[in-house]
């Protein structure tokens, strides 16, 4: 089969974590899957390891902060296949731990750049291609997304950002074909935790006798005891599942322990679908 016959994906954030596994098991499974990442040397590993699978990624750089780049490149993945079929937006991750009493306006600013603003990027460049391929589209957030938690208040705001951005868009987009679903992981088996994101946190205010722990140690103490931390493996085939469902939900948990912690608030409509049928009749008063 040619690229050209087969559905094209694009995955960002893939040099890593969930996006790794997504991007080579939607490979093994037959996509022209297009793979973004920002470290060259982790960008050629990427390569390797789709070559040790024996099957074949299109390694592309992208940065998701640079909104030009994210058009360009959308609009050359289109020319080179003709259509985009689906897309996963999930780069990001955790720079900035703390209260918000802890957190520099900077650092919020910082952690919206790429969690909000750099996945609504591209939100925005596919959605064109979306449309014309009646697509699917299935962005990352978090269950902090639905669910805020104490010291994780900058991620658990671009998230919430971010799930303002796509539940608003979902009803829109479903009227020219478009399907939609926000993935909601818990804790999940990758390099959110690793030592190199450790290296890359946002430095805190100075207060004057804190009483806080360091948000840092704090975080990994409550993920290593909620004994419920997923293999990424587990997402990857979750993914899979979501990009050939007919009527995938709008909501998706990745795991028991993801829904439990947002269940106090989202109940009533853990996958989205009454949220969305809301929405839907809510544009229908316009028509
Ligand atoms: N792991 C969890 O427990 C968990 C739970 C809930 C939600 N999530 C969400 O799941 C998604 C995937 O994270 P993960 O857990 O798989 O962590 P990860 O292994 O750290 O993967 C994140 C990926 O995003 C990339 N990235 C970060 N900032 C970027 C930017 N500005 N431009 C382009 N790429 C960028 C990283 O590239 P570099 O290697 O270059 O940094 C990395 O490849 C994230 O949205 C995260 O918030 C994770």
């Amino acid at each position: 089969m040619s690229h050209k016959d087969k559905k094209v994906l694009i995955v960002t954030g893939t040099t890593s974590g969930m996006g790794r596994v997504i991007a080579l098991d939607a490979a093994a499974a037959g996509y022209a899957v297009v793979a973004t990442g920002r470290d060259p040397e982790r960008m050629a590993q990427l390569r390797k390891d789709a070559a040790d699978h024996g099957v074949e990624l299109d390694v592309r750089f992208l940065e998701i902060t640079d909104h030009p780049a994210v058009y360009t490149l959308v609009a050359d993945v289109a020319k080179t296949y003709g259509h985009i079929d689906a897309v996963v937006s999930q780069a990001g991750g955790i720079y900035a731990l703390g209260t918000a009493e802890q957190i520099t306006m900077d650092g919020y600013r910082y952690v919206m750049e790429r969690n909000f603003f750099g996945n609504l990027a591209v939100i925005k460049a596919v959605l064109p291609h979306l449309r014309a391929s009646k697509g699917r589209l299935i962005v990352t957030t978090s269950a902090n997304g639905l669910v805020g938690a104490p010291y994780n208040d900058a991620y658990a705001s671009s998230k919430f950002a971010l799930e303002g951005a796509v539940e608003s868009l979902a009803a829109a987009v479903a009227r020219y074909g478009v399907k939609t679903t926000i993935i909601e992981p818990g804790p999940v088996a990758t390099d959110v935790m690793a030592p190199r994101r450790f290296e890359r946190l946002l430095p805190n205010e100075h207060i004057e006798n804190s009483p806080y722990p360091e948000p840092w140690d704090l975080l990994s103490r409550i993920i290593a005891n909620t004994g419920a931390v997923q293999p990424s493996e587990e997402v990857g085939q979750q993914v899979l599942h979501l990009l050939t469902q007919d009527n995938p939900p709008l909501r998706f948990q990745t795991a028991p322990w993801a829904s439990d912690f947002v269940a106090p608030k989202m109940s009533a409509d853990l996958d989205g679908r009454k949220v969305l049928a809301a929405n839907e009749a809510y544009i229908a008063l316009g028509d």
